[in-house]
């Protein structure tokens, strides 16, 4: 009896390295991974894995195998990427072709996060998986040819899942940077010309652990996820600031009052019905995670 079980558990164990595992995304995974234990997932940080250094991976693999690699590890800071763009695509898309070329070699499976920033914003209708891509910058630029190489491997199965607005307890995100501005100002000037979908990073790793489970995640190459609802950046914070009890006010400014290096998408609407109709996930609404976030981290005394 005991054997069999031990058999049934090897034959199903879905095994899987995670890469990036102390960024934002990779902490989400480490919080929710214990609602999954039929997946087995071994978290690498930058120090364990660099994936710039293919021959660490070869090392892991020997000595613990794996079925997959979960991609969390990223060049993310969308600004400085514009002064350091040689790092952005070292990290986004030459590193990636290291994780691609050990697993098609494996016979691995590959799940990778990308971006709203691969569109450029001029649409006036939320961006399906196959829209045209046009990044504005060089972030979005890195990610897209991170993209295109996944798209051209021979792996046994790759997973794009492409979301927008991030944010949970862990990193830096907006929600801590708001929540925390909102404890010291009594005014914020926040844009309000770019609109997107906020996604709670707990609710997105809960929607991919749950399309591992019921191996329906390979069904797609492209898929898009983030929590429902749309709203301005200005729209964001005044949800922050409200949800925890602050008076600071939101005031709107458009994006040329508040220039940055790099231009962003004005309008970053990810399309979702692919999860939602055909992999029958339920996505929450973004204000309703917000919530949870919020809390979180107020009892976590992080704020
Ligand atoms: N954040 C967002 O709003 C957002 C929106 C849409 C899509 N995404 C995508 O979601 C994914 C996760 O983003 P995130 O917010 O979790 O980013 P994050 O917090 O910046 O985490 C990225 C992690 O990757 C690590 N890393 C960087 N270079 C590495 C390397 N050579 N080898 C191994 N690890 C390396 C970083 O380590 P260090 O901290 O030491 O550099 C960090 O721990 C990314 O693919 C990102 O493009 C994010």
């Amino acid at each position: 009896m005991r054997l069999t079980f031990l058999i049934f558990t090897l034959t199903f164990m879905n095994s899987y390295l995670v890469t990036g595992a102390v960024g934002q995304l990779g902490q989400c995974f480490q919080t929710v991974a214990k609602e999954f234990p039929e997946i087995n997932l071994f978290f690498t940080s930058r120090n364990e894995l660099d994936i710039t250094r293919s021959e660490t991976l070869e090392n892991l693999f020997s000595k613990n195998p794996f079925d997959g690699i979960i991609n969390c590890a990223a060049y993310t800071v969308v600004d400085q990427a514009e002064k350091e763009e040689e790092s952005a695509f070292k990290i986004n898309s030459e590193a990636l072709q290291n994780l691609i070329a050990f697993a098609e070699e494996k016979k691995l499976s590959i799940i990778h996060f990308s971006t709203d920033y691969v569109f450029d914003g001029n649409s006036s209708e939320p961006y399906q998986e196959e829209a045209e891509t046009n990044p504005l910058g060089v972030y979005g630029a890195s990610k897209l040819q991170g993209e295109i190489r996944l798209l051209k491997t021979s792996c046994k199965n790759v997973s794009i899942i492409r979301t927008s607005w991030l944010f949970s307890p862990f990193g830096k995100n907006f929600v801590k940077t708001i929540a925390h501005l909102a404890k010291e100002k009594k005014e914020l000037k926040v844009v309000e010309d770019q609109r997107g979908r906020p996604t709670y990073g707990i609710d997105l790793v809960r929607a991919v652990l749950s399309l591992i489970s019921n191996k329906t995640i390979y069904r797609f190459p492209i898929l898009h996820y983030a929590n429902k609802g749309i709203c301005s950046w200005k729209e964001f914070a005044e949800a922050i600031v409200n949800t925890s009890g602050s008076e600071t006010k939101v005031l709107g400014v458009s994006s040329s009052d508040y220039p940055t290096l790099a231009k962003r998408p004005k309008y970053s609407i990810l399309d979702t019905e692919r999860i939602e109709r055909e992999l029958k996930i339920e996505i929450p609404l973004w204000n309703e995670s917000l919530k949870k976030c919020l809390q979180i981290l107020k009892s976590n005394e992080s704020l």
